[in-house]
Formats: structure tokens, sequence, C-alpha cells
């Protein structure tokens, strides 16, 4: 697909609610995003705007002040910055709730211990941060936002997370059906014994079942229930994610040999993962006509690789997006970008 003029890129996407905007660091991300849900706000959709960035960058970029929970930016727009280290003490403060649940008291010192190491551990991060991402696509789909805009798409890496509790669901299953059969057999047991031993005080009396009895829960079942509830939103998360009628992926990239590499690796990725993405936005492109010389080399240079990128991405529409003199701050500037 040849190039496309910028403002069609909003035209393009306005019908998906869920848009990622994907990408290495420093290419433009934040500031795609932040344009698109600022223009989306402008033309009054109720748009909502997530970082995962800790480097408060979404807030620079917007120029306000933002935080782990949902900020009104405009009656439009608003934004949350997701905070990875309260999201991920959250997780692990639920995780020990549910141990304990189903954990004899004397091992929850070592069992605590074991879990604020596991904070630290690669990927606890990750795994803690898409949980929380999700909550928020299912949570903002719900409450009826036509736009739903995160600064960041998840890699296919990350996407291999969302098929974990999947796996894990056979394996709770298989589990919780081996704790109900040994609590049968504990059961059984128990009443042998208490009818041996009644056997023994009073030979004719028969057992009878106490009908005032306690039901215990079963401790198992509540520990499964949190997975079970886990391995829900993961599902209905992935099911948004891989609806192309509600989920856009726009790539940003600059026009460089490297970006270009690494940009078509990616894209293959989420073909293989059948993400496959909407659109390819090319940032920080120099005008074509310098007065100056090295400005005219460098503008050739990404001129001539404008043609690669459009060759490399035959299936995909290719919108370019020009260096600005100055760093692009606030809703009007951002939303003015893309027009
Ligand atoms: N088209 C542009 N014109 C001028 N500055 C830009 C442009 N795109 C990005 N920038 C600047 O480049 C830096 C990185 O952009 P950012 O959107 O934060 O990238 P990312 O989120 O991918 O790390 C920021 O300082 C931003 O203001
Ligand atoms: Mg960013």
């Amino acid at each position: 697909m040849a190039l496309q003029p910028l403002s069609s890129l909003v035209t393009q996407l306005s019908s998906q609610p869920i848009i990622f905007v994907g990408g290495k660091g420093g290419v433009g991300k934040t500031t795609t995003a932040a344009a698109l849900a600022s223009h989306y706000a402008t033309q009054q959709k109720k748009t909502l705007i997530i970082s995962t960035d800790p480097a408060h960058s979404l807030g620079d970029v917007l120029n306000v002040r933002l935080n782990n929970e949902k900020t009104a930016i405009t009656p439009y727009l608003d934004a949350i910055e997701l905070n990875p280290d309260i999201i991920v003490d959250a997780h692990f403060v639920q995780v020990e709730r549910t141990i304990k649940a189903y954990t004899n008291p004397d091992m929850m010192p070592k069992i605590r211990e074991h879990l604020r190491l596991s904070k630290s551990a690669p990927g606890a991060q990750e795994a803690a941060m898409l949980e929380s991402m999700c909550q928020h696509l299912v949570a903002a789909a719900d409450a009826g936002y036509d736009h739903i805009i995160f600064d960041t798409a998840p890699t296919g890496h990350t996407l291999r997370l969302l098929v974990l509790p999947e796996m894990m669901g056979a394996w709770t299953d298989g589990l919780l059906a081996q704790q109900r059969r040994q609590a049968k057999l504990r059961s059984v047991a128990t009443h042998l014994d208490t009818n041996t031993s009644k056997a023994k005080a009073s030979n004719d009396k028969k057992d009878v079942p106490n009908p005032f009895a306690k039901h215990k829960p079963d401790r198992w079942e509540q520990a499964v229930s949190v997975l079970e509830k886990r391995k829900e939103l993961f599902r209905q998360a992935g099911q948004l994610l891989h609806d192309r009628a509600q989920t856009a992926i726009v790539q940003v990239m600059t026009a460089d040999v490297l970006p270009l590499a690494e940009t078509q690796r990616a894209i293959q990725q989420l073909e293989e993962t059948k993400l496959t993405p909407a659109a390819i936005v090319v940032n920080q492109l120099i005008i074509p006509t310098q007065k100056d010389e090295f400005w005219q080399q460098r503008a050739d240079r990404q001129q001539k690789l404008m043609g690669d990128i459009e060759q490399s991405f035959t299936d995909y529409p290719v919108y370019p997006i020009y260096l600005q003199q100055t760093d692009v701050r606030g809703t009007e500037a951002l939303s003015a970008l893309l027009t």
C-alpha cells in the first residue's frame, strides 16, 4: 500500500475503539498515541489514554501530572500512567492472600520471604503490568469509551503470557479434582475413626450424622476461583485484542536502516500471533527540501529509505509524520499534528 496522507490515519482508526501504539523506545509512540487521543477527544469522542511508561512521558507530553488513577484532562479525554511499583505490590498482596487461604500459618513467613524475592524476578513486573493492562482494557470497554489508546503495544513475548492462564486452566482443574478426592478420603477416614471409637464406647448406638455440623468452605476452591477469574480476564482481553474490528495496532518507526529491520521483525512476530497491525507510522521525517547541505543529505537518505519502507510493507498503509521544530506538547498541538 502506498504512502497515505496523515489526516487519513484518524479516519482509518475511527471505528476501532482499542488502539495500541507500538515501536522501539524514542521513535514517537507516546507522541503518536497522545496525538490520536487528543484528536478524537476534540471530535467529542470519549477517549482514555493509558501509558505503561514509568518515566512519566505521557504526563510530560500532555502537560499534566498523571498517576495510577484516571485523571480527566478535558471533558472527553481521560489519562492514566500505570505505575509498575504500585501494580506489582498490589499483585503480590493478592497472591499472598490467595496462598494464605489454603496454607498452614506456620509456613507463611517463609512464603512471604519467597514472594518478596519473586517481586524482582524476571517477568514478574511484565506479568503484573499485563494483568493491569487487561483489567483496564476490559473495564474501559465495558465503560463505553469510544477510544482506549495504549501508548505501548504488547510484544510477542508479553503476548505469550496471555495464553498462560489457558495452560494453567487444565492444571488447576486437575489439582482441584485431586484435592476433592483427597478431601473425600479424609472424610471417610475420620468417619470410620469416629465410628470405631463410638463402637468401642457403646456397641448398640448407630452413628447419626450431625445435621448442625458446619460446612467447611473448600479453601482450594477459593484459591482456584482467583485463578479462574484471571483466566477469564485474559480470555476477554485476548478476544478483544484479536478482534480486528475492535483493536488496531499502530507500529511507529523512524526512517533509518536499523529501525526498518526491527520493525520488519516486530511485524512478522505480530502476524505470527495473529495480531496484524493496522498501520505503520514513520515519524521524525525531515521535510525533503532543505537549504542546509547537512539536512538535505539526511532528508535525501530518509526519502530513499521511505521507498524501501513502502516496498517492505506493501500490505500496510504507511503514514508520515514530520519532525517538528519543537517537542509537541499539550492536547491542541498534539491534535493539530495529525491534520
Ligand atoms: N514528530 C516529532 N517532532 C518533534 N519531536 C518529536 C516528534 N516525535 C517525537 N518527538 C520527540 O521525541 C522524543 C521521543 O518521543 P516519544 O513520543 O516520547 O517516543 P516513545 O514514546 O516512542 O519513547 C520526545 O521528546 C518527543 O517530544
Ligand atoms: Mg513513550
